[in-house]
C-alpha cells in the first residue's frame, strides 16, 4: 500500500523537491500535501508546478499561541491523511500535542552531526569549533528538539577557508541524498540508519 507524505517547508524547499522527486517508479511513498507557515515560501511554487497539493497557514497571526497555529495547520494536514509527515526547512518549533499525533512517523533533517549542535547556526557552531567534518541528520521528531532516534546521516569535510554559505552549500548537496534515501527506507517499515 503507498504511503502518503505530506511535507512542511517554510522557505525553498530544495529538501521537498528532492523528496518529491524521489517518490516515483516502484518507490513505496508518493506526495499528497506541501504545507508551509509562510505564503510566500518559494517551495510551495515549486511543489505546485510539480501538481503537488500545497497549503498555507500564517504563524505570525497566533503570535506565541503556538496550539492555535498548529490547530488551524493540521486542518489540511489531516485533510490529506498522510501516513509519514517531513519536516525540510520548517523552521518553527512544534508543541508535544503536535509530535504526539504523528509519533513514529514524523522525520526531520537537520544540517549537523547530532547530537551535536541542536538548533540553530549549525555551520557558525561547527566552524568556530574548529571541527574538521560537518553533516546532516535525518531524525524522527519527538518532543524534544532535534532529538529523536537517528535515522540518517552524512558527513562532510570542513575545508580551510570554509564560510557558514560554503560549509552549507556542501552540507545541502549531501541533504538531499540522505533524505531521500531514508524516506525509502522508513516508508518500507526499515529503521536501520542510512549512512553515507
Ligand atoms: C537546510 O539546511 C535544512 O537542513 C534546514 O533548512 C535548510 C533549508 O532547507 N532544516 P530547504 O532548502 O528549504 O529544504
Amino acid at each position: 500500500m503507498t504511503k502518503r507524505v505530506a511535507i512542511l517547508i517554510s522557505g525553498g524547499g530544495s529538501n521537498m523537491v528532492a523528496l518529491c522527486e524521489s517518490m516515483v517508479g516502484d518507490h513505496p511513498a508518493r506526495p499528497v500535501l506541501v504545507a508551509s507557515n509562510d505564503a510566500a515560501a518559494g517551495g510551495l511554487a515549486k511543489a505546485a508546478a510539480m501538481g503537488i497539493p500545497t497549503a498555507s497557514v500564517d504563524h505570525r497571526p497566533f503570535g506565541t499561541d503556538r496550539a492555535a497555529f498548529e490547530a488551524e495547520l493540521l486542518t489540511p494536514i489531516l485533510a490529506a491523511e498522510p501516513d509519514i509527515l517531513c519536516l525540510a526547512g520548517f523552521m518553527r518549533v512544534l508543541t508535544p500535542g503536535f509530535v504526539g499525533r504523528f509519533a513514529g512517523r514524523m522525520l526531520n533533517i537537520h544540517p549537523s552531526l547530532l547530537p551535536k549542535y541542536p538548533g540553530l547556526h549549525t555551520h557558525r557552531r561547527a566552524l568556530e569549533a574548529g571541527d574538521t567534518e560537518a553533516g546532516c541528520t535525518v531524525h524522527e521528531v519527538t518532543p524534544v528538539l532535534d532529538d529523536g532516534p537517528i535515522l540518517g546521516q552524512a558527513r562532510v569535510p570542513v575545508l580551510a577557508g570554509d564560510t557558514e554559505a560554503s560549509l552549507a552549500a556542501r552540507v545541502l548537496v549531501q541533504e538531499h541524498h540522505l533524505y531521500p534515501a531514508v524516506l525509502r527506507r522508513f516508508a518500507e517499515g526499515d529503521r536501520r540508519p542510512v549512512i553515507l
